[in-house]
């Protein structure tokens, strides 16, 4: 399955000679399951026609503010919502300025005003309308508003000329609408503009230089050879915490017990098992500046699982003595050597979650506790979203229900902030 399967693109097309590359960005995301809608600028028609641009689409192609059966059936503000993320391809310099000043005087312009979605454009001129001071600043103005860019890149351009300009191919913008999908919906970093969903250009990386360990997922504890004890942890909040620290520039060891999700590339993974090997693993990968122990390890173990299966005898169950599991995260927080700067434990609670979480900070000798409540009704364990507190030395701090992504980002810039800052 690839990472636009079902995912829904609202693609500009504006008026420039990379209007035709448009087509071949469309055919290559509708290959990868994207579904692709398109708004055309009066100038876009121009270049290509709203036929091929249908055809190629399968959907009906968007180009008048005004037409009132567009607007019945779909309103232009709704276009613009109805949609996973908004692309740009090509983005004239009129777009891009219009963009930075705001204006609204056409559908494309106004849908990208009306957004609540992040928004990447791949720019297209002349090599001279692209350096023009004007299209600079407008392009520094777009970035400081948090929209993505991809290229231009640079070469021989149509009009003959030279230099940079050229829009980017389309497999490199896929490549960077798969990027923008990856991210939260909204990246916090310090001076991010959060308002409209949209992120910044280029997030500043405060974790260049770092490493972070973060552990993921449940622990298996076997029984005997076929059976195990378990939980319902996903992994997804531990996985996402690791994408979230890559973007933000460190290296990152996830130390995952048994999951069914994809690790985030670039991610140094170790697979383990059972608790003593998670602790082993974590233990191994020090130093590090972070340690995030989000991973839901079994509180106990057999004490001596069996060696072949255990077979019904019909003279009752087994007896079973189950053992303490070693603690990771008090373990790693009380080290004298080798203790990360900050070291962040999740506790997973189904009642009290917030004095539990405090007497778990105590308890531990971790600098911070991310707390969620785990109970079934709250579709936690598994599902997509989170409610987490913040629970420090300081206080506690309740975040509204987010996307685990939104969570893991906004989570990994506080982390970012805690860390002391480094001279040279
Ligand atoms: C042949 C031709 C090619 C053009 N190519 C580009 C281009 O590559 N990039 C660009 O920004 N403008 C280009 N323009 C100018 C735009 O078409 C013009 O600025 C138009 O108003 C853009 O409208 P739009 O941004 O609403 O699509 C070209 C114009 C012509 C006549």
């Amino acid at each position: 399955m690839s990472d636009l399967d079902g995912k829904r693109i609202l693609l500009i097309i504006g008026g420039g000679i990379a209007a035709y590359k448009g087509l071949e960005l469309i055919r290559a995301l509708r290959k990868k399951n994207a579904s692709v809608r398109c708004i055309m600028t009066r100038a876009a028609g121009e270049f290509v026609t709203p036929l091929s641009v249908a055809s190629l689409s399968g959907d009906k192609v968007y180009s008048d503010l005004f037409s009132l059966t567009d607007e019945a059936e779909m309103g232009h503000i709704e276009l613009s919502r109805d949609a996973d993320l908004l692309v740009v391809a090509p983005a004239t310099a009129n777009l891009i300025a219009k963009m930075a000043h705001g204006e609204a005087d056409d559908l494309a312009s106004t849908a990208l005003l009306a957004t609540d979605k992040r928004v990447l454009i791949a720019p297209a001129m002349n090599v001279r309308m692209w350096l023009h001071a004007a299209t600079q600043r407008n392009m520094a103005q777009l970035k400081e508003d948090g929209i993505l860019s991809v290229g231009p890149d640079e070469g021989e351009m149509a009009c003959g000329e030279f230099g940079p300009g050229r829009m980017a191919e389309p497999s490199e913008i896929v490549v960077a609408i798969e990027n923008a999908l990856k991210g939260a919906t909204v990246l916090p970093f310090p001076g991010a503009q959060v308002a409209g969903g949209v992120a910044r250009l280029e997030p500043p990386r405060p974790l260049a230089g770092r490493h972070v360990l973060i552990t993921a997922g449940p622990t298996h504890e076997p029984i005997d050879p076929v059976r195990y004890i378990a939980n319902r942890s996903s992994g997804k909040q531990g996985y996402a915490l690791a994408a979230a620290a890559l973007a933000a520039g460190a290296r990152v060891t996830l130390v995952s017990g048994p999951v069914g999700i994809e690790p985030p590339e670039g991610v140094a993974v170790v697979p383990v098992e059972t608790a003593i090997e998670m602790q082993a693993a974590a233990e191994k990968a020090l130093p590090a500046d972070i340690a995030i122990f989000a991973a839901a390890v079994a509180d106990w173990r057999v004490a001596e699982a069996g060696q072949h299966k255990l077979k019904k005898t019909g003279e009752g169950a087994p007896a079973m003595q189950l053992v303490e599991n070693p603690d990771i995260l008090a373990g790693i927080s009380r080290r004298k050597e080798k203790r990360p700067e900050l070291v962040v434990g999740f506790a997973a609670e189904t009642q009290d979650v917030i004095a539990n979480a405090k007497a778990k900070l105590d308890r531990k000798g971790c600098d911070l506790i991310i707390a969620n409540d785990v109970s079934a009704a709250g579709g936690v364990m598994g599902g997509e979203d989170n409610t987490v507190h913040v629970v420090g030395h300081g206080g506690v701090e309740t975040w509204k229900t987010m996307k685990k992504a939104d969570v893991a980002a906004r989570l990994i810039a506080l982390f970012a902030q805690r860390l002391k800052p480094r001279h040279g």
